[in-house]
């Protein structure tokens, strides 16, 4: 934040926008809260808007554009091939990440796609600093196996550690000596490890990761869609970097990696993604497969609006004042949520706030999914829309039980500049509440369950009548309070 000091002392997350179009929201009463998750299987995926009031599922694609990234988006050279619009993205992206290859692709996803069938083949390991859902479900697909080398620290829900997202390079080169390095696919850091609480990493360990990788010739793979909060946390937390420009930090961090990729729906808050690279034969063998799973080089699937709005919102991204916007309102949702001792992932990270569920609801068994109970009884609680990311968003084992997440998670997203304080303390509120009366919430079981991927379309229904339970003591406590 700029440098400025309040005179009350007190510490404000103070926005260095304004806001100048608005979406109306509706707060619906509970019982149709209890309603509309019993219609969505439990799933807060399967809510939809009409019944939401402040939406926290995720960060992605529903961040706010700036004026100069929405006035880009009328003038555009609209051609399915060759088009400047194309142009002006891949020098942007060549300007600040020093790349000169770019393939253009639908979603983040896409590349995770593309990168997967070229690199991962049955028997070989891809070790990371955390996994994402999808990027494990397309290494799992074409045969190939996770392994996480994290520190100890990454799974301490209290910590004070400021880069919980470092990859443990001592693991990483004991499975190069012990399987070789033609076993391994490729080595991946995610920038800002979402499933752990957006911790990030730091650029000592970039470099170090990128270091080892060179030694033994193996493809360094960093996925940056969550890019933008750890530029900011590096510059923030990373002595040695505080000097640095963001654009500095950009460039030093890229030139670590063989190959970078995104979502662009997180990075440069609009949807789409894409491949950056210098080496010009990855490059080539990515380019064959484009056509046949996203679209022709020059748009891979996005449209030129989003393509001309990337160029703004990457440019943007390179302003302290604008990447800090998500860090310091979720630094002070989790510092407010600390006091109230509710248990929430500390230090506080990128994406949003993550409440652990592991601890809010000890008294539900693990196995009836604590962080999917834990979104269901918040929306019930707040109409705020939330995600589960614990056990649920896990792949079932080959024997078809359950394998268990390192950490039960409700996620609450804050898609960027989006929401106002006056709504974050709402949230805060309905939180505290739920905590006091948290002896009430109960468990969840599966009656529709697809095989990968579960957690997007899977249906649970309660374990007991705990969610009436839950809406009788909120009337209590709230009279008639939406
Ligand atoms: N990598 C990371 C670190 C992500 O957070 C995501 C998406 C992806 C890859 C895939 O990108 O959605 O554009 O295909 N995360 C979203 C979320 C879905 O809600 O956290 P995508």
């Amino acid at each position: 934040m700029a440098n400025i000091k309040f005179h009350l002392g007190e510490e404000l997350p103070l926005e260095m926008h304004k806001v100048r179009m608005v979406q109306r929201l509706d707060l619906v009463p509970i019982e149709r809260r209890l309603k509309a998750i019993e219609e969505a299987g439990n799933n807060t995926f399967l809510l939809y808007n009409k019944d939401i009031y402040l939406d926290m599922l995720t960060d992605s694609g529903v961040n706010a554009m700036s004026d100069q990234q929405t006035a880009s988006m009328l003038v555009v050279d609209d051609s399915y091939a060759g088009s400047a619009t194309f142009t002006r993205l891949e020098d942007k992206l060549k300007e600040i990440f020093g790349k000169e290859y770019f393939l253009p692709v639908h979603q983040g996803r896409g590349c995770e796609n593309l990168l997967s069938m070229a690199y991962v083949k049955e028997g070989t390991y891809v070790p990371m600093n955390y996994h994402f859902t999808t990027t494990k479900a397309h290494i799992m697909v074409n045969g190939g196996e996770v392994l996480e080398f994290h520190k100890p620290e990454a799974l301490d829900s209290v910590s004070s550690e400021p880069f919980k997202g470092d990859m443990d390079l001592d693991e990483l080169k004991k499975l190069i000596e012990r399987e070789g390095a033609g076993k391994i696919a490729f080595i991946r850091i995610e920038a800002g490890t979402n499933l752990i609480g957006g911790q990030p990493v730091s650029l000592k360990n970039y470099i170090e990761t990128g270091e080892i990788a060179k030694k033994y010739k193996i493809p360094f793979i960093i996925d940056a869609s969550l890019l933008a909060d750890n530029l900011y946390f590096i510059k923030t937390r990373e002595d040695e970097y505080k000097n640095h420009s963001i654009r500095e930090i950009t460039k030093i961090l890229s030139d670590t990696a063989d190959i970078i990729y995104f979502s662009a729906r997180k990075l440069g808050h609009v949807r789409g993604g894409g491949i950056i690279t210098n080496d010009e034969s990855t490059y080539k063998q990515l380019l064959e497969m484009l056509p046949l799973y996203e679209g022709f080089s020059t748009y891979g699937g996005m449209s030129t609006r989003e393509m001309e709005a990337m160029t703004v919102g990457l440019e943007e991204t390179m302003d302290e004042e604008m990447i800090n916007q998500g860090p310091i309102f979720i630094k002070y949702m989790v510092e407010e949520l600390v006091k109230l001792g509710i248990p929430v992932i500390t230090p506080p990270g990128g994406l949003g706030a993550h409440i652990d569920a592991m601890a809010f609801l000890s008294h539900v068994p693990v196995e009836q999914y604590r962080a999917g109970s834990l979104a269901a009884a918040f929306y019930i609680a707040s109409g705020v829309r939330g995600m589960e990311r614990g056990t649920v968003s896990e792949e079932r084992e080959a024997d078809g039980s359950d394998h268990f997440a390192a950490v039960e998670l409700l996620r609450l997203a804050l898609p960027r500049r989006v929401f106002t304080l006056s709504q974050v303390k709402y949230t805060i509120d309905r939180l505290a509440w739920l905590y006091e009366n948290r002896e009430l919430i109960g468990g969840l079981e599966f009656y529709e369950e697809p095989k990968v991927l579960r957690f997007f379309f899977g249906k649970l229904r309660p374990t007991s009548n705990w969610q009436e339970k839950l809406v009788e003591k909120f009337k209590a406590d709230f009279g008639d309070s939406l």
